[in-house]
């Protein structure tokens, strides 16, 4: 391994940054839910870790541990419960302003998509963020990060997406990138060119992806801004025929994608996104049993968003049965956005996830783990088991259900990030 390889950084609450190189370490005394056997949560009681150059060397119950690890450093964990630290796989948090004054008119009764047509919504976000630069994108988006972060999330997806030209989506991507080396966080960013049609291209919304949005692609690529492309298909939006346009480039780039699909109606994006291999189709609610056989077949996780489901005030929940039943993996997120989701805790969209979608708290800890880091296209974080990234969070709680159960209390007691290249 390595020398860069060797150290491991600890946060504490709030975010407060402590570095600890460790070359190597043992956890011990303590609760696993490793999301990797059979057993929900993949629990293992009275566990023992060990932490090598920033990855999982072994994981099991502590009286099997081999010797040659007992002379590991060792951090007695009290009977805390330790998970994979949490990912947030789907963000807007880098973004300017915010719409606490839309948050009124519809509470006055105009819905999400009248404020929209009347120049309100992603576009109104735009404006602001059109007029922020890269450094204060930063700022604003800091101490959302550092909400996440206090929370035990250790990797964030960001999107770009309220730019909606050359400049501001770049920059937006830049921005993400510096959060990224302010902050021992892992940081995934997704080009979302195709998120709304910009007021100057009204009516024209397939010159702008021809225009704009894909040139801008392009210069994001060039420039090793993008990890994966991502589009919004909607009536508000883009339809599958332009989607499949971007999608298209992204492929020629070597890029995967994703897709804001089914999520106030149904369009066909799921269809779309399965067909292009997609990382995952987000949002959701308006797939049916035939999209989710599609998903399966394809391995597309669905990302499942509860902020957006419950700020909109949404009454149609995703077809959860139906996933369950073809084994479509279920990913949650903040969807952290100034309209639909002004949301920064993963916990409390777990605890939404079951209490709004009945997902079980096993399902909720998966979907903030394992099958996060697999809408990602992640396969080295989000299970304890050997090989993998430490990033880990211990927690001040007797059972992992309780992660879900608690509304607004967060329980984390320490976050271990793997400095590790990817
Ligand atoms: O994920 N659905 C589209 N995009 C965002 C909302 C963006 C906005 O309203 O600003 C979402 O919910
Ligand atoms: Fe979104």
């Amino acid at each position: 391994m390595q020398d860069l390889t060797k150290s491991i950084c600890m946060n504490i609450l709030a975010a407060l940054i402590l570095a600890m190189a460790i070359d190597s370490m043992r956890l011990v005394n303590t609760t696993l839910a490793t999301l990797d056997n059979d057993s929900p949560y993949g629990l293992i009681e009275q566990g023992t870790v060990v932490i090598e150059d920033g990855r999982i060397q072994w994981v099991g119950p502590e009286q099997a541990l081999p010797a040659q690890y007992a002379e590991h450093e060792t951090q007695d964990l009290d009977g805390r419960l330790l998970t994979p630290a949490l990912i947030d796989c789907h963000t807007h948090i880098v973004h300017g302003g915010h719409r606490a004054r839309e948050f009124e008119m519809r509470l006055e009764g105009a819905s999400y998509e009248e404020v929209a047509r009347a120049g309100g919504g992603i576009v109104s976000t735009m404006r602001a963020t059109r007029a922020a630069d890269v450094d204060s994108l930063v700022a604003s988006a800091l101490p959302r990060v550092d909400a996440l972060l206090a929370e035990g999330v250790s990797t964030i997806e960001i999107k770009s997406g309220y730019g909606l030209d050359e400049e501001t989506e770049l920059n937006m991507l830049r921005a993400a990138r510096r959060l990224e080396s302010l902050r021992t966080v892992r940081v995934r960013t997704s080009f979302l060119g195709a998120h709304s049609v910009p007021p100057e291209y009204k009516g024209r919304a397939d010159e702008y992806i021809d225009e704009i949005c894909l040139p801008t692609l392009r210069l994001a690529q060039a420039e090793s801004l993008v990890d994966a492309v991502d589009g919004f298909c909607e009536g508000i939006a883009f339809d599958t025929q332009q989607i499949a346009r971007v999608f298209d480039e992204a492929i020629r780039l070597g890029l995967p994608v994703k897709l804001h699909a089914e999520q106030l109606s149904h369009l066909g994006g799921t269809a779309l996104a399965a067909r292009y291999g997609a990382l995952s189709a987000d949002h959701v609610e308006y797939a049916d049993e035939q999209d989710a056989m599609l998903m399966a077949k394809a391995g597309t996780t669905a990302v499942l968003l509860p902020g957006a489901f419950y700020t909109l005030r949404e009454t149609r929940i995703p077809p959860i049965a139906s996933f369950r039943q073809h084994r479509v993996a279920m990913a949650l997120a903040t969807d952290c956005n100034p309209g639909t989701s002004p949301a920064t805790s993963l916990l409390l969209m777990m605890n939404m996830a079951c209490t709004l979608f009945r997902m079980t708290p096993a399902e909720a800890l998966a979907g903030v783990t394992c099958h996060a880091a697999a809408a990602l296209g992640l396969e080295d974080t989000g299970r304890i088991r050997r090989g993998m990234r430490a990033d880990l969070a211990i927690w001040d709680v007797e059972h992992p259900a309780e992660l879900s159960y608690r509304v607004g209390t967060n329980k984390l007691y320490q976050r271990l990030f793997a400095d590790v290249d990817d």
